[in-house]
């Protein structure tokens, strides 16, 4: 996922927009840009195709000085990554420059109008298209830039968030949004003297205000120097802005002394997760509150089914949610993947409750899913860690995360609080269903909230994963094998090391290994076996036992005490005991940090893998 940033206030414009494209790195990219007008009134754009180094390489003999300024990372979507593709993009008369996120899906027909009125191109992007178009608007309507971006977003067919500045108005950026989020930063400087940020999320807005205005889909806002915010739709019907306080700190979106994000996350599990159970169980009497159903009881209550939609990592947890909601509630639940849901002309009734799981809350087919579900009446639910995110503004009612932000393109505390957060949601529909009875439902609620300090027992019980990682970085190939609630944690540890150590593995149910996968094993092929001692397990361990006599690796997660697992493995990771249904939250933390070790002694970009974004907002 690409990123955007801006500025226009006092100070100069370059560190801020420079230091704010660092932040939006791990979100992914292929090239990066910066657009200025600087002290003489020059409209200037430097770009470089790679990392922001390589921007501020070439920006390092530049006149870099302006207070008003432009910024961006591209994940590109139309156009190879290069620097003629990387934003920002002049219109013809370099008197515009602008930066884009998201896909013009129009741009072809839009190109070949503006081609044939004696426009000439200098990209293969689609976003050019857009600056030309605000500047063929201009010109042909004689219109101020405002109108004429107002007047080109209605001929636009597609999901963008952009920013564009003018040369013969320094003064003033103009900025919208539709399906792709965009954030205004609204500031004084220490002479308290107005000035405005502009940020894809709050990372690189947080450091200089907390008041935010997370800016609506199809609508168009003018920042300007003297502090005059003004905000329009398309048919230029003023809105009114909401300012909100930002919920993010500094120190969340630093290292912390980690040498990874991913790490300093996964470490964090414990913390993040007391805070995303904080004040949703009561002590007094283990009621569980999800202030997102208080006002659509009724909506959980009535249903005949729930539908969760997700993708990736945020699949693997809907998956356990959708294991404790039909064994809590009774209630079916079908788990679907976005990108097939949205586009299989699924049955969806007026009483079917739809979920959207989503870290980000900018999951391009997610989103999709959820307007899907949102023409055929249903309800929707969100389940989001991004605050504001697209998502969660779209759907009916939601709960939020509340794990902080996940910086790591590889999910790791964002994984585990989904599957908390859908427990929670499971309770609260129990317990107004009373299909669990009181002791079972105490137990339940008491025996969560014992989880994150077994993760912090888990985490302080496997830090040798980092001495014999080492050994796998030869592996072609791994099983990840789980049976109930642990097969989608076999799914889950499987993804982790695919996209962070680039090493092939699968996820299967445990059972199905005599149904073929079977014949992949030998003595080159390590085996990951959730193998807890609860329901099942003397059927994981017949599965163990077919995996040795032909050879292969068994590494196992096993529960604290077990030693008849322990000493079928040639390695094992210890988890304490706990419920069948919260045996994920602890059995995925050694996975992650196997992936994690993996990748680092396989020297990969473990918080930016190649080719991979932190939210895929295009389809
Ligand atoms: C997980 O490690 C990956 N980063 C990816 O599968 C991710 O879970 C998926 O893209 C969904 O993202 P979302 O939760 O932000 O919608
Ligand atoms: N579609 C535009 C391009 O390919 C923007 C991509 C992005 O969101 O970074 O340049």
């Amino acid at each position: 996922m690409c990123g955007i940033v801006g500025y226009i206030g006092t100070q100069q414009a370059y560190p801020i927009l420079i230091k704010g494209l660092h932040r939006l790195e791990y979100r992914g990219y292929d090239s990066a840009g910066v657009s200025l007008i600087n002290k003489s009134g020059a409209l200037t754009v430097y770009k470089a195709k790679g990392k922001v180094d390589d921007l501020e390489a070439v920006c390092a003999d530049k006149d870099i000085s302006g207070t008003i300024g432009i910024a961006h990372t591209r994940w590109a979507t139309h156009g190879e990554p290069n620097e003629a593709n990387a934003h920002p993009h002049y219109s013809q008369s370099h008197n515009l420059a602008l930066v884009h996120n998201g896909i013009i899906e129009n741009y072809k027909p839009l190109r070949s109008m503006m081609e044939r009125s004696g426009i000439s191109f200098c990209s293969d992007t689609d976003t050019e298209v857009l600056v030309q178009l605000v500047e063929y608007m201009q010109n042909s309507h004689k219109c101020d830039l405002f109108t004429a971006v107002q007047l080109a977003l209605k001929n636009v067919v597609g999901a963008y968030a952009i920013a564009i500045i003018e040369k013969s108005h320094p003064d003033r950026i103009v900025c919208a949004r539709k399906g792709s989020p965009l954030i205004i930063g609204v500031g004084k400087d220490k002479n308290d003297r107005a000035e405005f940020f502009i940020g894809s999320d709050a990372t690189p807005i947080v450091e200089y205000t907390d008041q935010v205005v997370y800016l609506g889909d199809e609508e168009i806002a003018s920042l300007d120097r003297t502090g005059k915010l003004q905000i329009t739709n398309l048919n230029n019907v003023k809105q009114t802005p909401q300012l909100v306080k930002l919920q993010m700190s500094l120190d969340q979106l630093e290292k912390g002394g980690y040498p990874h994000f991913m790490l300093k996350e996964i470490w964090e599990q414990p913390d993040a997760l007391r805070i995303c159970i904080k004040g949703r169980v009561s002590n007094l009497n283990s009621k569980v509150t999800l202030s997102g159903i208080i006002d659509h009881k009724d909506k959980f209550l009535n249903c005949r089914r729930i539908i969760i939609c997700a993708c990736g990592t945020s699949w693997h947890a809907s998956l356990i949610g959708k294991y404790f909601i039909e064994e809590a509630c009774h209630l079916p639940v079908e788990v679907e993947y976005a990108s097939e849901f949205r586009y299989r002309n699924p049955v969806i009734n007026a009483d079917d409750v739809v979920i959207a799981v989503s870290q980000s809350g900018e999951t391009a087919d997610t989103l999709a899913a959820i307007q899907l579900a949102k023409e055929h009446h249903a309800f929707v639910y969100g389940i989001c860690n991004v605050i504001g995110s697209s998502i969660s503004r779209a759907t009916d009612s939601g709960t939020y995360l509340h794990v902080g932000p996940e910086i790591g393109v590889a999910s790791t505390k964002a994984f585990t609080g989904q599957v908390i957060t859908l427990c929670l949601l499971g309770l609260a529909i129990a317990q107004e269903k009373k299909t669990l009875n009181d002791k079972m439902l105490n137990m339940l609620v008491n025996e969560l909230q014992q989880i994150p300090d077994k993760m912090q027992w888990t985490l302080e019980h496997n830090k040798d994963i980092s001495q014999f990682a080492q050994m796998f970085t030869y592996c072609k190939n791994f099983i990840y094998l789980g049976r109930g609630y642990n097969y989608p944690v076999a799914l889950e540890g499987a993804l982790k090391l695919k996209e962070i150590s680039y090493i092939h593995a699968e996820g299967y149910p445990a059972a199905e290994m005599k149904h073929g996968p079977i014949a992949l094993i030998d003595e080159e092929m390590p085996v990951v076996v959730i193998a807890p001692k609860r329901g099942m397990y003397d059927k994981i361990v017949s599965n163990i036992q077919e995996i040795k006599s032909r050879h292969g690796k068994i590494i196992s997660v096993v529960t604290e005490g077990d030693v008849t697992v322990k000493e079928m493995s040639d390695f094992s990771f210890v988890i304490p005991d706990t419920r069948d249904c919260y045996v994920p939250l602890l059995a995925v933390i050694p996975l992650q940090l196997l992936s994690y070790y993996v990748a680092v002694a396989k020297g990969r970009n473990v918080d930016q893998p190649r080719n991979l974004a932190k939210s895929v907002t295009v389809e």
